[in-house]
């Protein structure tokens, strides 16, 4: 009985002290400063056991139509390539400036098809990753998971060949819930935020 006073006083002096960390604002949420090590462990951890959990009931199409893949590029070169980079663009500045910082999807992409469809299709909570289903049917976002099947094995020109017609004149939408004023919005956007690292190209 005694231990179980105990157990329940360590208890409730543990809620008290964590919530007074909590309202005390002394806790740094400043992107610029990363986690301890053990912390950033258990969040990982936390993430991929959901993701792996989520995931277990999608099954991937084939992701090997040239069709499909093309219009993955288009997305990523329109939605993606500020975060996650592209074949010849090394670093952007929003990418440097993200905490978790986007993984360099040119390298190597850690999940598997089911698992990438649901990252893209609902995104990560408390991290820049969005919810691209929101805005986007599942076929677009097979589209993607198969282009980034491809993106790593992909050299520069190859890219351009692939992705090259989004630049031009903005991204197709398999909207679920887009119209044309949407789409000239998020074009505006992809621009803003590809500005400082590919200005140039741009026109
Ligand atoms: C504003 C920045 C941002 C944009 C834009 C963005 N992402 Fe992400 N993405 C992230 C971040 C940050 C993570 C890492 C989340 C984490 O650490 O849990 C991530 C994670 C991922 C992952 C899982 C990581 C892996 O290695 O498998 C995939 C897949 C992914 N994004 C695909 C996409 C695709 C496809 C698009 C475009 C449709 C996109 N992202 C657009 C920020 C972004």
């Amino acid at each position: 009985m005694n231990i179980l006073k105990a157990c329940l006083l360590l208890l409730i002096i543990g809620l008290f002290g964590g919530g007074l960390f909590v309202y005390s604002g002394v806790y740094n949420i400043g992107a610029d400063v990363p986690h301890f090590p053990p912390v950033f462990a258990v969040l990982e951890t936390f993430r991929d056991r959901s993701i792996a959990a989520h995931a277990q009931g999608v099954t991937a199409p084939p992701l090997d139509d040239p069709a499909l893949i093309a219009e993955g590029g288009e997305h990523y070169a329109a939605m993606c390539s500020g975060c996650h980079l592209a074949p010849g663009k090394k670093n952007s500045e929003i990418r440097a400036g993200l905490y978790p910082q986007p993984p360099n999807l040119t390298e190597h992409v850690h999940t598997d098809a089911a698992e990438a469809f649901w990252v893209i299709k609902h995104g990560v909570k408390m991290t820049a990753m969005p919810a691209w289903g929101t805005t986007h049917d599942d076929q677009a976002i097979w589209g993607l998971v198969a282009f980034l099947q491809k993106l790593p094995g992909l050299s520069a020109e190859q890219y351009e060949h692939l992705a090259g017609r989004a630049a031009g004149h903005g991204h197709h939408h398999g909207t679920a819930q887009g119209n044309d004023d949407d789409e000239q919005q998020q074009g505006d956007h992809d621009a803003a935020y590809e500005a400082p690292a590919t200005a140039p190209q741009l026109d």
